[in-house]
């Protein structure tokens, strides 16, 4: 219940007002959010990489339905790598866009429109020795992002899909993307879905995932372990001895901001761990799924503007 009213405000201008205009939020987001600029992201990945940590880099905005919106994010995208070209941080790091940004939304030929923006930066990514993942959105979107993206791997094969757990798919997903080669970010879902196309009680979408792990581990791409669900990260480790992955072989992923100790930890162990960095102005419906994830979280934004 709690879950679902969070997410349907993620798309309500009118909650969107209020929430961005009440200074206290800008506490709560600053936790979550590497800041508003490019540069701060960087300095995030550049503190990550100290600690033996990688960087998934994502310019927010969502869901812009016209073509401007679309080449300003690409445009965004472009910069940010040549930036961390020249910041001596582009190799290894990897940026994750979400098609919505990048022109899926146009009407007429947004589908074309979105895999020419994300084409562009898949190459600009290659030439400075970055990788791009696909973010997976709304169930709704999902089917076609899946078509973009098998278009992009034609001449960027390293370019990475998302896989949420909690869609009843995502088992067969995960069997057709299992293959060499292939980045595949396994998540559980932050978005509202149906019962009738995904999971919706927590044990089930927990047992999805843990069946996906299971496909992913045992076929020959890359696995991108996306969850900070300690019983699931426990289970990755054993599945990785279980098929004898060496530590190079698959990854974990956790969020900016989430369980930054368990990020170090896995570090320590010698794991390639990467985190989810977010950055710019437009944070509110990621901030508003992060809140959904955990009531804790609202509480926390509840206890910064009794403190105003
Ligand atoms: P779960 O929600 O059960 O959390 C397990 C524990 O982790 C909690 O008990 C708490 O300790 C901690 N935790 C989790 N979320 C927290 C939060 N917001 N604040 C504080 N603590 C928290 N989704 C999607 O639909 N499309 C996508 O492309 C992506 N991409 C993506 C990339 C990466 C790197 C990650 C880690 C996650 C995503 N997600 C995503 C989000 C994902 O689907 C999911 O909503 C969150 O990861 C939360 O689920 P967990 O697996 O962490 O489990």
């Amino acid at each position: 219940m709690f879950r679902r009213v969070l997410l349907a405000a993620s798309g309500s201008d009118r909650v969107r007002q209020l929430v961005v205009a009440t200074p206290p939020t800008r506490r709560v987001v600053d936790r979550f959010v590497a800041g508003e600029r490019p540069g701060d992201a960087l300095d995030v990945a550049r503190r990550l990489a100290g600690d033996g940590i990688a960087a998934t880099v994502d310019r927010l905005g969502e869901g812009g339905a016209d073509l401007a919106s679309a080449r300003e994010s690409t445009a965004a995208y472009l910069g940010l790598l040549d930036l961390a070209e020249d910041a001596g941080l582009s190799g290894g790091l990897d940026v994750s866009v979400k098609l919505s940004a990048l022109g899926r939304l146009v009407p007429d030929g947004g589908r074309k429109i979105c895999y020419e923006n994300a084409a562009e930066i898949c190459a600009r990514a290659a030439a400075v020795g970055a990788t791009v993942t696909i973010d997976a959105e709304e169930h709704a979107s999902v089917e076609a992002a899946h078509e973009v993206l098998a278009d992009l791997r034609r001449d960027h094969p390293a370019t990475g899909a998302v896989v949420q757990a909690y869609l009843r798919r995502g088992v067969d997903d995960c069997r057709r993307l299992a293959v060499a080669g292939s980045r595949v970010r396994l998540c559980k879902g932050a978005y509202r879905a149906p019962r009738d196309v995904a999971w919706t009680r927590r044990a089930e979408v927990d047992a999805a995932y843990a069946r996906c792990l299971g496909v992913l581990m045992a076929g020959a791409g890359y696995p991108m372990v996306a969850t900070h669900d300690p019983r699931l990260l426990a289970l990755a480790a054993r599945l990785a001895q279980e098929y004898g992955r060496p530590a190079g072989s698959f990854e974990y992923q956790l969020l900016h901001g989430v369980r930054p100790h368990e990020q170090l930890r896995l570090a320590s162990l010698g794991a390639q761990v990467r985190v989810y960095l977010p950055y710019g102005p437009d944070w509110y419906p990621y901030l508003l799924r992060r809140m959904a994830e955990r009531p804790a979280n609202l509480a926390l934004f509840v206890r910064a503007l009794r403190s105003r």
